[in-house]
């Protein structure tokens, strides 16, 4: 059988590793795929420096519009990132009846909907396991693997180059600014790395598990999201010291009164096998009624962990290349007309526990006054202790550990927190989850 023909829309990290792969195990993949896959075009900007990279091997354009269409493509596969052109190169390819494959998460985060609806209407498949931690078998594992349960929740920390700069921090002192460096480097960060530090990336990918796991459409609007950028090296000590470490997790759970999608540091039990998922190893807990806890871990970043991902999904996309678009797995996991909207619940009806950072004036009664606030609220502490002030230092800190509370409550008691003359700076605040 003649092979499968690939264009190639960019050749960077990922769409070198892509090359890379492809040509390593062409054989073991043509003996899988039933037939060969073979890239005849490719796309990029700088068509010098590609053409420096992959000499005449494959034919180089700068005019990606023109690969969609190619009539002697089968595959378009999105390596470039970002929403536009993205967009509308994938919807271009589909219209011009090719299947296409993305690792680009931004992407279908904000127009997976509309995607997969033009690819509906094609009857051509779009695969995406390589947009959501990198080389691990998430999507698959959740939209066949895992078909069977009724999904109740899943976390995980699906941003490489963020668990990197935690681990770097953690354990060799690296500053932040060093280990965001060192992760771009290493072709792990965004083209723009504040989508890593703020959160941005784990959120694209959590709403895009957050649709699959439950049947809704993606809503990446409805994410409360906060990156590392803001975490201060005390904090991960003393959460260390309290038995916890800090990882970015996204967390998504089916409750009665709507979805939670949230992405936030998070202090874990050091216990956990995700508290000890280091460097830019992904990992996603899975909690189905059927199956129980399952977890998958692997590396979430990086070309070949990427292209292991990407290659994959041409691998399915071959295979069922002539299948009955009827036949084939859904986009979503759920047949498209059973994609049904549900409610988010805002971050505020978030119910989870609490680490606190107080800074306080060395006085008696301080921690009673504060106490008491917490015990209006219904906040129950769980563990507590206070940093020896130095020698003549007038002021120390409070570290807490709470039970659950309803977020709106703990924002309103630290409202009141913050306004005793004996606090000094607004309270630090961040979300534990036991994970279990
Ligand atoms: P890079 O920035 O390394 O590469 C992007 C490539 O796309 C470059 O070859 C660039 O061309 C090309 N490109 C960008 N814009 C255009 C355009 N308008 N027209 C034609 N070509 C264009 O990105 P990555 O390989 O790191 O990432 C690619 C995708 O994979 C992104 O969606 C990213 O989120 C995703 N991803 C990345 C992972 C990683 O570890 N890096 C892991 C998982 C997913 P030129 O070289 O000429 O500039
Ligand atoms: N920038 C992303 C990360 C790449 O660090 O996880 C993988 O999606």
């Amino acid at each position: 059988m003649k092979p499968l023909r690939v264009g190639l829309l960019g050749l960077g990290t990922v769409g070198r590793g892509t090359v890379d792969v492809l040509r390593r195990n062409q054989e073991e993949i043509r003996r899988r795929a039933g037939r060969g896959i073979e890239i005849v075009a490719a796309a990029v900007r700088d068509v010098g420096r590609a053409r420096a990279w992959v000499g005449d091997a494959i034919p180089v354009t700068d005019r990606p519009q023109d690969l969609v269409r190619a009539p002697d493509v089968d595959i378009v596969v999105e390596l470039i990132g970002g929403c536009e052109p993205a967009r509308e190169l994938v919807l271009d390819a589909i219209a011009h009846d090719k299947h296409v494959v993305t690792a680009n998460k931004a992407l279908l985060a904000h127009h997976g909907n509309e995607i997969f609806a033009a690819a509906q209407k094609m009857g051509v498949m779009v695969a995406f396991e390589a947009a959501v931690a990198g080389g691990i078998p998430i999507i698959k594992a959740l939209r066949e693997g895992l078909t069977g349960n009724r999904i109740e929740w899943l976390a995980g920390i699906i941003n490489g180059t963020s668990n990197f700069i935690l681990s770097r921090m953690r354990d060799t002192g690296a500053s932040f600014d060093d280990a965001l460096r060192e992760a771009q480097q290493l072709g792990y960060a965004e083209a723009d790395p504040s989508f890593d530090i703020h959160g941005t990336d784990a959120a694209h990918k959590l709403s895009i598990l957050s649709a699959i796991a439950f049947g809704v459409p993606i809503r990446f609007d409805a994410a409360h999201v906060e990156g590392i950028a803001d975490l201060a090296a005390a904090d991960i000590r003393y959460a260390e010291q309290l038995g916890y470490r800090v990882k970015l997790l996204g967390i998504t759970r089916r409750t009665p009164a709507g979805i939670e999608l949230r992405v936030h540091p998070t202090l874990v039990p050091a216990k956990r096998l995700v508290a000890n998922v280091e460097g830019a190893m992904n990992a996603v807990v899975v909690k189905g009624d059927a199956v129980g806890a399952t977890l998958y871990y692997g590396a979430g970043a990086g070309a070949e962990p990427t292209a292991s991902a990407v290659v994959a999904d041409l691998v399915d996309v071959t295979r069922l290349h002539t299948a009955d678009p009827e036949d084939r797995v859904p986009h979503l996991a759920f047949q498209p007309d059973a994609l049904v909207p549900q409610p988010w619940l805002s971050i505020e009806d978030t119910v989870t526990s609490y680490y606190f950072r107080i800074l306080v004036s060395d006085r008696p009664g301080v921690l009673a006054d504060i106490a008491r606030i917490l015990a209006d609220f219904r906040i129950s502490i769980d563990a507590m202790f206070q940093r020896e002030p130095a020698e003549g230092e007038n002021r120390t800190e409070i570290i807490m550990l709470t039970h659950e509370a309803r977020e709106r409550d703990v924002n309103e008691a630290l409202r009141r927190i913050e306004a005793l003359d004996t606090v000094l700076a607004p309270v630090i605040r961040i979300r534990q989850e036991s994970l279990s």
